[in-house]
């Protein structure tokens, strides 16, 4: 099983990000810190806590981590994701369990450090807060771990990929880029990294099939995933005139971390500059021009002093629905 560990801010997509998490049989997920973003840090906490008390995975530590980006105010989402951060069910049950007292940058470098070398898998499902705190305090981290997969960014590769939040950026981005800036010129991550854009999740839609999938034989725990991606879906159709099926952005940012033959994913090799500052602030570029070595500068001789991240190029869309559709009927009946 490869250790996982989700930092998120649920969030719709997030819920089904947890979800994916949890449940795959190949994944053993460790934690989940929540950070601010889609709504008040409060708030995704106790989304995150609900949606385990859901699947009836109450032993699942969550630990609250960033109510703020580093050096800005924050930043929520209610016209996409209501003021909850999950409106539209009312079937969300109470929490059966309340998130721990441990700091969450804490519990997560803990976690990562008590699994064995390069086999962790850190992924992101919301702003970058927690994790840029992360490797700031505990560089070793970095070291350790895997792979780090984040959901962010727009590379305007196509039409509808530009950015969500500006015509220029994606809203996890956005929300903190000096924290996106400093993990994506981590050079102790340098092919560590994937990044799932709007490029591509805007290739993988929610349309009216994988609604009908989702509901399934029925259930309050089904109609409560299908009641928030209805949710899900108006808000695409009202605030971006998207009428195929939302974009189902965060699941996918931990499908890529399964094995390649799953998802079939295909990528590209590039570095990426976060715009940090000015009208396009939170625009991520990406450029296939590695720079020169500059080790002597920085005292290390040899080291290469960029971070090569790699970015999904396309995916067998179908299987994505298999396998995402297929942990939720692995919940049926808790
Ligand atoms: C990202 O922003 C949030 O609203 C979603 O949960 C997703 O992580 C998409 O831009
Ligand atoms: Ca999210």
């Amino acid at each position: 099983k490869t250790p996982i560990w989700l930092d998120c801010d649920p969030g719709h997509d997030d819920a089904f990000a947890i979800i994916l998490a949890a449940e795959h049989p190949r994944f053993e997920l460790l934690g989940i810190s929540t950070v601010h973003g889609n709504a008040s840090l409060p708030n995704v906490t106790r989304n995150a806590l609900s949606l385990l008390t859901a699947i009836n995975r109450p032993e699942i530590p969550v630990y609250s981590g960033a109510s703020k980006p580093f050096s800005r105010p924050a930043v929520h989402a209610p016209d996409i994701h209501g003021d909850s951060g999950i409106d539209g069910t009312s079937l969300l049950p109470i929490p059966v369990t309340v998130h721990s007292t441990t700091n969450a940058i804490v519990a997560m470098y803990n976690a990562i450090m008590s699994t064995p070398p390069q086999t962790c898998a850190l992924v992101a499902t919301g702003t970058l807060t927690n994790i840029a705190l992360l490797f700031a305090t505990f560089p070793e981290a970095a070291s350790h771990v895997k792979e780090v997969s984040i959901m962010g960014g727009a590379f305007g590769d196509r039409a509808d990929s530009k950015g969500n939040i500006t015509p220029w950026a994606e809203f996890n981005i956005y929300c903190d880029p000096e924290a996106a800036q400093s993990i994506f010129s981590n050079p102790e991550l340098d092919r560590k990294i994937t990044i799932m854009p709007l490029d591509i999740t805007h290739t993988v839609l929610a349309n009216e099939k994988v609604l009908t999938r989702l509901m399934g034989k029925g259930g309050e725990y089904r109609r409560m995933l299908h009641e928030l991606l209805t949710f899900f879906r108006d808000t695409y159709v009202r605030v971006f005139g998207i009428t195929e099926g939302p974009p189902l952005h965060d699941p996918l940012a931990v499908a890529v971390v399964l094995l390649e033959q799953d998802v079939q994913w295909r990528f590209e090799e590039v570095r990426i500059e976060v715009t940090c500052s000015g009208p396009e602030v939170g625009r991520t570029v990406k450029t296939r021009e590695l720079p020169e070595v500059v080790g002597d500068q920085l005292g290390g001789g040899s080291r290469d002093a960029y971070t090569r991240v790699k970015v999904p190029l396309g995916l067998n869309v179908e299987k994505f629905w298999d396998v995402l559709l297929g942990v939720v009927e692995g919940c049926d009946g808790r």
